[in-house]
């Protein structure tokens, strides 16, 4: 039974919120407690399972019900050429919606868990509030994406990395599964790059991002579900590409990066 609710969007403001309209589109109980999250962005999609781990972990019994859902085309606008930072953002962004279902002490007779949350962190970088910002006017919701982002997230994942992965001795970056959110090519490209990742690391990011483009808060759970799906068609050992440990990463702004660290369980 679901216990606790957590709605993340940045596309809209309504009264009651979203979480309201779900609770009874889905007819949920009335003691359902709920968590509205509002203008995450691109992270949303972490920090929503970071609180979400939370909640289960604090709450005996606790299924908590995470739902991401993004109408990007809000911020859509007539393109303009000198305005660069806004035509970026309305060519990389999509609309979608994702949900899971969060919990602790699995029931096996009638559960399956897929990944386990481990640990979490979330991580404001130095002097880039500029990087991504949208602010809501007559004319609806003007996202805008500078240069300097892709840049920004890339050199400082490599610290994000090594605080989450510190106690379980990890530092092989290619010893684990990734799921990030897909953000922009040059950010995949960047971050590649930088930490020496094979090819194949973030192929079921790209293959989110090629086909759905950047959902912003509901993209990372499109490539944990890719990378499940994949890890089963191909016979692997467990959900996350045959390996045991991975990072799920989201970064938006702030610049904001939530990474979390996951283990996957036997297919
Ligand atoms: C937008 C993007 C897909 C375009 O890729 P591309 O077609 O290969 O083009 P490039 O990255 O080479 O950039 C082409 C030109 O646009 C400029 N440009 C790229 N992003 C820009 C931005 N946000 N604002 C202004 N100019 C930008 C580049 O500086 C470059 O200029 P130059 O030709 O004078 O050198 C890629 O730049 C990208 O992924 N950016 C990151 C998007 C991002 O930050 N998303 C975060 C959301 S969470």
């Amino acid at each position: 039974m679901i216990t606790h609710l957590v709605f993340c969007t940045t596309s809209g403001v309504d009264i009651p919120g979203a979480d309201y309209q779900l609770t009874k589109l889905l007819g949920l109980g009335p003691s359902v407690k709920r968590y509205m999250m509002y203008q995450h962005g691109c992270f949303g999609g972490g920090s929503t399972l970071r609180l979400a781990k939370d909640l289960a972990e604090n709450n005996k019994g606790a299924r908590v019900l995470v739902v991401c859902s993004e109408i990007n085309v809000f911020g859509f606008h007539a393109p303009s050429e000198t305005d660069i930072e806004v035509l970026v953002a309305q060519a990389l962004f999509g609309d979608g919606a994702s949900a899971i279902i969060v919990g602790s002490d699995p029931v096996l007779t009638v559960e399956r868990p897929l990944f386990e949350l481990v640990f979490t962190t979330q991580t404001l970088l130095p002097d880039s509030g500029y990087a991504i910002t949208a602010s809501l006017n007559e004319a609806g919701l003007l996202p805008k994406i500078h240069k300097d982002t892709p840049r920004l997230i890339s050199e400082n994942i490599g610290r994000v990395l090594v605080e989450a992965f510190q106690p379980l001795g990890i530092s092989d970056w290619n010893s684990i599964f990734w799921v990030s959110h897909p953000g922009g090519r040059a950010i995949l490209d960047q971050i590649e790059l930088k930490l020496g990742l094979k090819l194949e690391k973030l192929k079921p990011t790209r293959n989110v991002m090629s086909d759905y483009g950047n959902m912003s808060s509901p993209s990372v759970l499109f490539v944990l579900d890719e990378m499940r799906k994949a890890s089963i068609r191909a016979g692997m050992r467990t959900t996350g590409e045959g390996l045991d440990w991975g990072v799920l990463l989201a970064f938006g702004p702030g610049l904001t990066i939530e990474a979390i660290v996951l283990r996957s369980f036997s297919i």
